[in-house]
């Protein structure tokens, strides 16, 4: 129980609250025994600080602490202290000890003047972060159309177009101009939706969608990485699937994503599956591997932008730390759910699921599904 702690062992605890806080300790007969008081309330210009005895506190004070240890209840006061000239109100809180009798009495600061500090602080961390994320997809913007000049014209170049090049080195050259560009586009357009999604800019396109149909084209479009790799990935799809409302290139990004990582962190020989399972919650596409794995602690950190768990496979492989915080993300857009189970040595499996309430149902009409439920 609070008042069986010595005031002087609660000093660290009160000094770690925001706001100005005040703690009287009683003596059998209800007088003040001792004060503690935090900074904060110092600097309200009180007329006492910690340590005051009962006879430095003024009689209006006293009196309304008497009145709190007897009645036992909460008692307002109201612009009993000042922050340069403004005047505030103070709340007491009587604690009981185990006899029920009034023992320590709280005093916090309560007016409304206080609460606007407040609010006006967090206006301003939230107006911060607004202008990191509008400075991120602004720069995502500009930096994207110059990349797309590079791109361009290379393949321009690199298809003769206009004529030969000639000396076979500089295709080797323009390739790679090409390969990074596309590279440095990848990141860019990962950075670009984050911080869109950050800012609660980040829209859907939705309609229904074959989950199927997605994870054959992700499959099919990382096949030869798989094979570099020497990596075999296979998918197990039921065939009663249902459709989903969903944005179609998004959930391809998020399977894609999933499927890049998993062959990424798998050695070769390893294997890699995509599962899909119905059940009441919604849809899962679960994609697991044989891979590398990582420790449970790790997973909450791989999960944030631009962080790679540090392991023999990450040191030398491409990737930015963007995949997963995104793909998280893109799911919670669809209203879905995320998680990653992982075991260092045996291998990761990333479940991404949509909700029941994103299913596509009903009687074909003309060929056509009937929504039921549509979108978020
Ligand atoms: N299937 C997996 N097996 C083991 N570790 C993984 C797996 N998926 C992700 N990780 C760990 O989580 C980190 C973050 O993954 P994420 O996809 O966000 O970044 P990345 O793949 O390194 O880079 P990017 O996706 O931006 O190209 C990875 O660097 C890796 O350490
Ligand atoms: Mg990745």
């Amino acid at each position: 129980m609070l008042t069986e702690q010595p005031i002087s062992a609660l000093a660290e605890l009160i000094e770690a609250v925001a706001a100005p806080l005040l703690v009287l300790d009683l003596d059998e007969g209800g007088k003040v025994a001792a004060v503690l008081c935090n900074k904060r309330f110092e600097d309200l210009d009180p007329p006492f600080a910690s340590g005051a005895t009962e006879t430095q506190i003024p009689g209006a004070f006293r009196a309304a602490i008497g009145c709190c240890a007897r009645s036992a209840a909460p008692i307002e006061l109201s612009r009993f202290l000042a922050i340069e000239g403004e005047p505030r109100d103070i709340r007491l809180a009587p604690l009981k000890g185990a006899d029920g009798v009034v023992r320590r009495i709280v005093g916090t600061v309560t007016d409304e003047s206080f609460r606007e500090d407040l609010i006006a602080a967090r206006d301003q961390a939230e107006t911060s972060h607004r202008a990191k994320s509008d400075f991120l997809a602004n720069m995502s913007h500009e930096l994207r159309q110059p990349l797309n000049a590079i791109i361009g014209f290379s393949q321009i170049v690199v298809d003769e177009v206009f004529g030969p090049i000639g000396e076979p080195r500089y295709l080797d050259y323009l390739r790679d101009i090409q390969f990074s560009g596309k590279h440095l586009l990848n990141i860019i357009n990962d950075l670009l939706d984050l911080s869109k999604n950050e800012a609660g800019r980040l829209a859907l396109i939705e309609q229904p969608t074959e989950i199927a149909e997605v994870i054959e084209t992700s499959i099919r479009l990382l096949r030869d990485k798989a094979a570099v790799a020497g990596v075999t990935v296979r998918a197990e799809l039921p065939s009663d699937l249902p459709l989903v409302w969903a944005d179609e290139q998004r959930l391809r990004q998020v399977v894609m994503n999933l499927l890049s990582n998993a062959i990424k962190f798998t050695p070769e020989g390893g294997e890699v599956a995509v599962t899909v399972a119905l059940d009441a919650a919604g849809v899962s596409i679960v994609v697991s591997d044989t891979g590398i794995g990582m420790a449970p602690e790790d997973v909450p950190r791989a999960l944030e932008p631009f962080v790679q768990i540090e392991n023999v496979m990450t040191r030398n492989r491409e990737g930015t730390g963007l995949g997963l915080p995104l793909s998280k993300a893109l799911i919670e857009l669809h209203g879905g759910f995320f998680s990653v189970q992982s075991t260092p040595g045996k291998g990761t499996a990333v479940t991404a699921g949509i909700p029941v309430a994103r299913f596509v149902t009903g009687p074909k009409k003309g060929g056509e599904r009937q929504i039921e439920a549509g979108a978020a």
